[in-house]
């Protein structure tokens, strides 16, 4: 069944490409129309959405962070992203011209079917991204949108968040194609930019798995990690440290690049590893240039740094003492090679730790209870 891998995850991981490109397939009709798995909307009220909420739990919210940064900016209506347990607790505000997306890879989380049913309940319209045909969470959502990654075994999440983001990106593409935020040819320009997308990570698999297996032996006592990033790297960051933590059983923290100064800066000191993602460099942005200064502040404090960065980043590699190097690609089309070093990371740790990175103690692979 591991078709020759040692472990599920290692599979797993190594189909991030397939998962990619399998979720990008049958999504256009003869026209080039961007169409969805399932709809039970009227065109109409789906054109009058005027706010999303993702509801989620772990690795799934992630991907939803990741979405909100596309969406919002393709079709210029808000985007909220909240955990699923917290959502029903705190009277949230849903009119039937909310959209809730509920991002399940599973379909049986129980926190996501309650927020789910909650919204339901309160007149809003709810869409699935799921991975499991036919598991509660689509059955009871207005509209659905699988992801096609294939069964994930392993408990920690990978393949699954990939095809998460191109799911959630194609519900945005969609969302725009109807209410005519962008123009058809935008549409297209970025659909061809997602289907390059399982070529680029194939690349990190071939090129960085060396690297980064080097990274995690000489990171093998480590007692805690940092990981930061900013805008979309942020939530890569914060599924970053929930891999390593779930498999390898090391503390870490995941938090917004921005947010070292506030607070986080004061736990680096002397050898203390903080993992970085380095957004694009094109062009000199401020938000590249925002990033590597907390490179540096960290590096000025005896940090270790290991960072995620475009190929040829001069920048990042001055203050880096590792890098995990992706190819370039758009910055919001980056997580997508950017947590694959990190799934490789959290991977190697463990095995290295001798801990079965299939079934980490105290998880189970879908969360039946609330
Ligand atoms: C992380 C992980 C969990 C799940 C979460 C949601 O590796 O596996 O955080 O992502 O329990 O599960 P689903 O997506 O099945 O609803």
């Amino acid at each position: 069944e591991k078709g020759g891998w040692p472990s599920f995850m290692d599979k797993e991981i190594h189909e991030d490409p397939e998962a990619v490109g399998n979720t990008l397939i049958g999504r256009f009709n003869a026209a080039g129309d961007i169409v969805l798995d399932e709809v039970r909307i009227a065109l109409e009220d789906f054109k009058s959405i005027d706010k999303i909420i993702v509801v989620a739990c772990g690795t799934a919210s992630y991907a939803g962070m990741v979405a909100k940064y596309a969406i919002e900016h393709w079709v210029r209506i808000p985007v909220e992203i909240e955990l699923a347990h917290e959502f029903r607790y705190r009277d949230p505000i849903l009119t039937p011209r909310t959209l809730v997306v509920a991002i399940s890879q599973s379909g049986e989380t129980m926190d996501t079917l309650m927020a789910l049913r909650h919204a339901r309940e309160q007149g809003s319209r709810v869409l699935a991204i799921c991975n499991t045909q036919g598991s509660t969470i689509p059955r009871e959502s207005d509209a659905v949108l699988y992801t096609h990654a294939g069964p994930e075994i392993a408990v920690a999440s990978t393949k699954a968040f990939v095809a998460q983001i191109v799911a959630a990106y194609m519900l945005g593409l969609y969302l725009a194609q109807i209410k005519g935020t962008m123009f058809p040819d935008e549409i297209r320009g970025i659909v061809a930019q997602l289907k390059a997308m399982p070529a680029k990570i194939q690349w990190v698999l071939d090129t960085q798995a060396e690297t980064v297996d080097k990274a995690a032996k000489r990171m093998l006592n480590a007692h805690s990690f940092l990981f930061l990033g900013r805008h979309v790297g942020y939530p890569v960051a914060m599924e970053g440290a929930l891999k390593l933590k779930e498999i390898a059983y090391t503390f870490t923290e995941g938090f917004a690049a921005g947010e070292l100064k506030h607070g986080p800066i004061a736990l680096v000191d002397e050898g203390e590893p903080v993992v970085v993602i380095v957004p694009s460099a094109r062009g000199r942005n401020t938000l590249h240039n925002k990033v590597i200064s907390g490179i540096e502040e960290v590096k000025a404090r005896g940090a270790f740094t290991i960072v995620v960065a475009e190929e040829g980043d001069p920048d990042a590699e001055r203050y880096a003492d590792v890098v995990f190097w992706r190819p370039a690609c758009p910055t919001l089309l980056s997580p997508l090679v950017d947590v694959v070093p990190l799934q490789l990371f959290a991977m190697d740790m463990a095995n290295l730790k001798g801990y079965d990175v299939d079934k980490p103690r105290n998880l189970a692979k879908s969360v039946t209870v609330e």
